[in-house]
């Protein structure tokens, strides 16, 4: 049975879905056919990402080709109650509720690995660490999964390296239809529309410190820089950061950053990028917000220490104020991930594609099981080109096409 907040809130969560369903052409394409040949009929599939419409909206589809399907969020402030409650009424079994805590949180992962699924879809990897940390878990044999972002990649290619991978996964995130527009476009644009929202106060003519210049922050600095803002990078990677550099961006150090920004986004899968040194630089109403997967890139336990007093300032931002020189800062949505816990996630056209790798992904899984080794496997790049050309169709976008002795010149056949 669901575990959400209320049923009552249905009505509009699938409103919510009917919505993102319109810009997300390409995935109802692959989903139609999916459901005509029923790819997971029999299946189970469990999945432990951002509870809301974009990613309902894939649930529905998984469950149209057959699937079972037991969801669940992968942050509980990203969790939208309405869309918990719309997708529990459209036959999946959710158990998601908004801002519960860690415990609370962790049993509703348990409960999508207590139905035994075949396949999973994690989201920063917490689905598969409560899979490895209960042993009778592993009596069931699981398939395989999709790993949707750049933390749950890093903690894969950790377990691969220690030959501790339970079952093999597929790497979503560093498909070329995943990184190059969900990370980069739709990060740059759902963080800025989040802190906009959240703080009601301008951006032109402000400076922004984006910390990280890997795709994600590469989005938020390019972003920023369109609304007319003054950008900073800091990195710790000399070649991305020569990089911001030639993008026209200033370079420097966390140190050096802190006492300029207005605004400071984290956005580097690190932790401690923002630490107690840096608090006590900073401006007067300075805003901290994190992109990265998990808050722990603003160091919020030292910057409470450092306070004399933490105050509701307005839905979704606690002011910190300092005894060292009075000054508040203001931190956005927690220190969680700003674009969802402060706002909608993605625009739906950009998780149009990765969630059609998504779905494609698992039945490329479901379809080669038996060949499959306890390994991280990448996209099949006929997977990533497919979605692509999809894509590109549902734009209505008509590009060049090789010629047979232009493919013969280029050694391609
Ligand atoms: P990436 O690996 O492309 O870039 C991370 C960058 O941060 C690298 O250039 C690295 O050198 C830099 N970095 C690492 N430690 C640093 C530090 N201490 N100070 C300054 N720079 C540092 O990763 P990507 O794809 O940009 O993802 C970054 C984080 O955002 C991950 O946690 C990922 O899971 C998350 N993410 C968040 C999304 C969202 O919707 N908010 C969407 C996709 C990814």
């Amino acid at each position: 049975m669901s575990i959400v907040k209320d049923m009552n809130l249905a009505a509009r969560g699938r409103q919510k879905i009917a919505w993102v369903k319109d810009f997300m052409p390409t995935l109802t394409e692959i989903g139609r056919e999916l459901a005509a040949e029923q790819t997971f009929a029999g299946l189970k599939i469990g999945m432990s990402i951002h509870m809301e419409a974009k990613t309902a909206y894939l649930a529905t589809i998984l469950k149209a080709a057959g699937a079972r399907v037991y969801a669940t969020g992968c942050n509980s402030l990203s969790t939208q109650d309405d869309v918990a409650a719309g997708l529990a009424s459209l036959g999946v079994e959710v158990y998601a509720i908004h801002g519960v805590g860690r415990d609370e949180y962790r049993h509703h992962l348990r409960l999508v690995l207590e139905n035994k699924p075949d396949l999973i879809i994690d989201d920063g990897g917490d689905l598969l660490e409560v899979y490895r940390t209960f042993p009778s878990y592993a009596q069931f044999p699981i398939i395989g999964g999709c790993e949707e972002t750049t933390t749950g990649i890093m903690r894969l290619r950790q377990l691969e390296r220690t030959n501790t991978l339970p079952f093999p996964m597929m790497d979503i995130n560093d498909a070329d239809c995943k990184h190059l527009y969900d990370n980069r476009y739709g990060t740059g644009q759902s963080v800025w529309d989040a802190i906009m929202h959240t703080t009601n106060v301008l951006v032109a003519g402000k400076t922004v410190v984006v910390a990280g210049y890997g795709w994600c922050g590469r989005g938020v600095a390019m972003r920023a820089r369109g609304m007319g803002a003054r950008v900073i990078v800091t990195e710790i990677n000399p070649v991305k950061a020569i990089e911001a550099n030639l993008d026209g961006f200033d370079v420097m150090s966390m140190n050096k950053a802190a006492q300029l920004g207005d605004y400071f986004i984290t956005v580097t899968g690190c932790k401690d990028v923002i630490t107690d040194s840096h608090f006590l630089l900073m401006k007067d109403n300075a805003f901290l917000a994190n992109a990265g997967h998990f808050d722990v890139e603003i160091n919020l336990k030292q910057l409470r220490e450092q306070s004399r007093s933490v105050a509701y300032r307005r839905d979704n931002i606690l002011g910190y104020t300092l005894k060292y020189n009075n000054h508040t800062l203001n931190v956005l949505a927690g220190g969680r991930l700003v674009n969802l816990a402060g706002g909608n996630g993605h625009p739906a056209e950009i998780m149009d594609m990765s969630f059609s790798l998504q779905s494609l992904g698992l039945k490329y899984l479901a379809q080669h099981r038996d060949q499959l080794e306890r390994k991280v496997y990448n996209v099949p790049t006929d997977i990533d080109q497919f979605v692509a050309w999809r894509k590109l169709r549902a734009m209505d976008i008509t590009i060049d096409e090789l010629t047979i002795a232009q493919r013969s010149y280029l050694g391609l056949d």
